[in-house]
């Protein structure tokens, strides 16, 4: 065969977990929490010495973010007040692992409609924003469980960890290092969500997704054409989570909120619209796009809002749905998979020819833009 070294999206999988969290059930149970902490803390609280906790609403949770529901591996501990996270069963070394697990089924789904034998792909990357142990690799287990002889290796960027992917297999393409690359991002980011925090209980929601980019000359004759990625960094503590294995150490400070995702909302807000809007808009002046043609934007998922005004600066106008799809409503923020959902459940209606764009943006501050055009 005559390789092209030109990468492209071959296809996409998705895994969805069966269980989702309205956001009544999860206002019931955090003001539930809230009822039992200011129960039990009365005499502290009426002596000045804590504050008193405050009820979620409903009604605030979808107007700040857009978010209705959230998909969850492990409904029921999430929403016990006595526990309020994700709870399984420690597995085996035996056992595939919860993220290998879900990161496959997407990936077995992205194989399927490609059409490809997994003995043909070359490399995997696991990029997500939280790995479940820190070696070996979740991509080695994955690569294993699907068969595919090559290499594998983890990478996290946070929210960004899937275009950082998709640049990084495009780049082995186009280098003739590899020509066939899975980018797994198995997101259970209800692991890290600290559910009893009001300003950010609601915001995120587990998933896996799968894309498989290619050498052009092995893609199925429906595919996406790569015509230009670039990634970006800038530091910032406004979106951080401290878990590590250094303050494994200090069992005391183990479990503090700092150990679990913690932002300052309004800030990102602020600082990441212009930042990704302006990266957005100078890529496509690097690649001669318009950026007023986009057929369609496939943006990161984190806020409804944040996504109108960069749809908005980029297009020159307010998007409709059809321009830039959100999955927020059922998906909420599934961080890096969140693009990658709206593309893999909104790509198919595009003609031949149309150019779209899938960004991710978020903690780092990182953000990554991958151009792409429909062919066949
Ligand atoms: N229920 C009811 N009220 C709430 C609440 C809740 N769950 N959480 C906060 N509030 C209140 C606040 O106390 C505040 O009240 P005040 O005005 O009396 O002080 C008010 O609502 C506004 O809070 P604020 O935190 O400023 O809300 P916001 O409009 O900025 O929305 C986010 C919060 C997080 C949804 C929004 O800032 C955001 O999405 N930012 C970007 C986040 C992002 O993309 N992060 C990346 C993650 S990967």
């Amino acid at each position: 065969m005559q390789y092209t070294h030109a990468p492209v999206i071959s296809s996409t999988g998705l895994f969805t977990p069966e269980d989702s969290i309205s956001n009544a059930e999860l206002v019931d149970s955090f003001n539930k929490y809230v009822d039992e902490f200011n129960r039990d803390n009365a005499a502290a609280i009426g002596a000045g010495e804590i504050e008193a906790l405050s009820p979620s609403s409903v009604e605030f949770i979808e107007k700040a973010s857009g978010i209705k529901a959230r998909h969850v591996m492990s409904k029921t501990p999430v929403l016990d007040t006595a526990i309020m996270e994700p709870r399984w069963e420690e597995r085996s070394n035996d056992e595939i692992s919860v993220l290998a697990e879900i990161g496959v089924k997407a990936a077995r789904q992205a194989l399927e409609k490609a059409g490809r034998d997994p003995k043909d792909v070359d490399a995997v990357l696991c990029a997500a924003s939280n790995m479940e142990r820190p070696y070996p690799a979740m991509a080695i287990e994955i690569q294993q469980a699907l068969g595919i002889d090559g290499f594998g290796f983890d990478m996290n960027v946070a929210c960004s960890s899937a275009t950082f992917g998709i640049q990084t297999a495009a780049d082995y393409v186009r280098a003739g290092n590899a020509r066939s690359v899975l980018v797994v991002s198995p997101e259970i980011t209800s692991g890290h969500l600290n559910w009893r925090d009001r300003d950010s209980h609601f915001i995120f929601g587990d998933v896996a997704t799968a894309v498989l980019v290619e050498d052009a000359a092995l893609a199925p004759a429906r595919h996406w054409d790569i015509l230009g990625t670039r990634l970006k960094t800038v530091f910032s503590n406004n979106i951080r989570n401290n878990f590590g294995y250094l303050n494994k150490a200090s069992p005391e400070t183990a479990d503090a909120p700092d150990k679990l995702f913690v932002q300052e909302g309004r800030k990102v807000f602020k600082e990441v619209v212009p930042m990704v809007a302006q990266m957005i808009i100078e890529e496509a002046d690097r690649l001669q796009i318009d950026p007023a043609e986009l057929r369609r934007l496939w943006l990161h998922q984190a806020n409804a809002g944040m996504n109108r005004l960069i749809a908005q600066r980029v297009l020159g106008h307010e998007a409709s749905a059809d321009e830039s799809p959100t999955v927020l409503d059922t998906y909420g923020n599934t961080s890096s998979a969140g693009s990658i959902i709206a593309f893999h459940l909104n790509n198919d209606d595009l003609a031949a020819g149309d150019t779209g764009l899938i960004c991710s943006f978020g903690a780092g501050y990182s953000a990554g833009t991958v151009f792409v055009r429909a062919a066949g």
